[in-house]
Formats: structure tokens, C-alpha cells, sequence
């Protein structure tokens, strides 16, 4: 569906703006709880993927040493930017652009990555799996929550699918957030120590 894509998908224009704004107060919830599960320590490196609007990073970049968020929509982008103006002044978020399967950093340069809503976007799984596990410490660690509705392949082949690209102790596991949310499914893995 077109204007859902550009709505929330790959946001551009002020529909996109609109859609962030959304996607703000919506997933707020989803967010807060996957980087509760991740629990970023006052000395880490956070990759954020696909941060949108930029809710989940601020609070990746009110624990962690470094959040740096990389998301392919220069819409997101910049009202990410304008959500963690202070933690950026901080130095303590940065924003790029690039995608799941292209983040841009250095090998085994983060200590953990989340990803929010976004799965279901990336092109290539299997090219993206890879990025991450490449991106991550030895022993790093990855969070991805999907609403399952959006969910275009089983959790076994996706646990299958992260295992292959070498992350270990791949599981998931299924959230309700009440009110009119959707389930959630969320992947956990690590890359070996
Ligand atoms: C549905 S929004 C989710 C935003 C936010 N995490 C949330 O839950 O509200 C999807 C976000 O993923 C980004 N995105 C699209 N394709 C992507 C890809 N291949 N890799 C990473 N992020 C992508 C979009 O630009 C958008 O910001």
C-alpha cells in the first residue's frame, strides 16, 4: 500500500512528518520496552536501526555512553535529530544514514543493536543478519521487535535466518502492550564471545 509506505515504510514528505508524528506516540510503548530488554549500560555502544522519529534512540542515549542511530529516510532523520537535539549537543547521539544490510560503522564496533519496527523493510534478511554481526563486539547482542501482523516470515526461520549469519542463543518471544496495540514479536541473539 502506497501511502503506508510513505507514511511509515520509507517516510518522505509531509505525509512522512505526519506519519513520524504518529509513529511517536503509537510505538512509544514497543520502543520503551525493547530497550528496557536490551538495558544499555552506562559504557556502551547502541547501534539503533530504523529509529523513525527517534523516541527509542533518546532513550537508548539517556543509558548508553554512545547511541547512534542509522536510518535510510532523511524525514526520520531529521525529526530524530530534532527529538535528541540536547543528547546530540551531548555528544551522545549521532544520526547517519544507511540501512540494515549498509549501517556504516566499523566492524565489531557497537556493543548491541535494537531494531524497532523495521524488519519487515529490510531488503535482504540474510544481507542484513550479516551487517549486524559484523558490526557487533564479540559477545554484542541484538534486539529486534516486529508487530507481528507486519511479520513476513515464521520465527523459527527467522531465528534459522540469524543463526546463519552467525549470531548464537537466537529465541523469541511474543508481547502484548494492551490498548489498541498489536502484538509484538521480538528476536534476541547474540554473536559469539
Ligand atoms: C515503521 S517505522 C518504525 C520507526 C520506529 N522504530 C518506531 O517503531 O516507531 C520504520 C523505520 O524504518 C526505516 N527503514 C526503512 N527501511 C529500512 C531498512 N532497510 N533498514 C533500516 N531501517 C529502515 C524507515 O525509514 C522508518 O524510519
Amino acid at each position: 500500500m502506497k501511502a503506508f509506505d510513505v507514511a511509515f515504510g520509507h517516510p518522505r514528505g509531509k505525509v512522512g512528518e505526519l506519519g513520524g508524528r504518529v509513529m511517536a506516540k503509537l510505538n512509544a510503548k514497543v520502543e520503551a520496552h525493547a530497550v528496557d530488554v536490551l538495558a544499555p549500560t552506562a559504557a556502551e555502544t547502541v547501534l539503533v536501526l530504523g529509529p523513525g522519529p527517534g523516541v527509542g534512540l533518546r532513550l537508548v542515549g539517556e543509558r548508553a555512553a554512545k547511541a547512534i542511530g542509522v536510518d535510510p529516510s532523511q524525514v526520520m532523520l531529521d525529526e530524530a535529530r530534532k527529538r535528541c537535539a540536547d543528547l546530540i549537543a551531548e555528544g551522545r547521539v549521532e544520526l547517519h544514514e544507511g540501512a540494515a544490510a549498509r549501517t556504516g560503522r566499523q566492524p565489531g564496533s557497537v556493543d548491541a543493536v535494537v531494531s524497532v519496527n523495521n524488519l519487515q523493510l529490510w531488503d535482504n534478511r540474510a544481507a542484513a543478519f550479516h551487517e549486524l554481526a559484523r558490526v557487533l563486539k564479540p559477545g554484542g547482542r541484538l534486539v529486534v521487535t516486529v508487530h507481528r501482523l507486519v511479520l513476513d516470515v515464521s520465527e523459527y526461520d527467522l531465528i534459522k535466518e540469524a543463526e546463519a549469519a552467525g549470531f548464537t542463543d537466537a529465541r523469541t518471544s511474543l508481547q502484548q502492550h494492551g490498548g489498541v496495540l498489536p502484538p509484538t514479536v521480538q528476536l534476541l541473539a547474540h554473536v559469539p564471545a
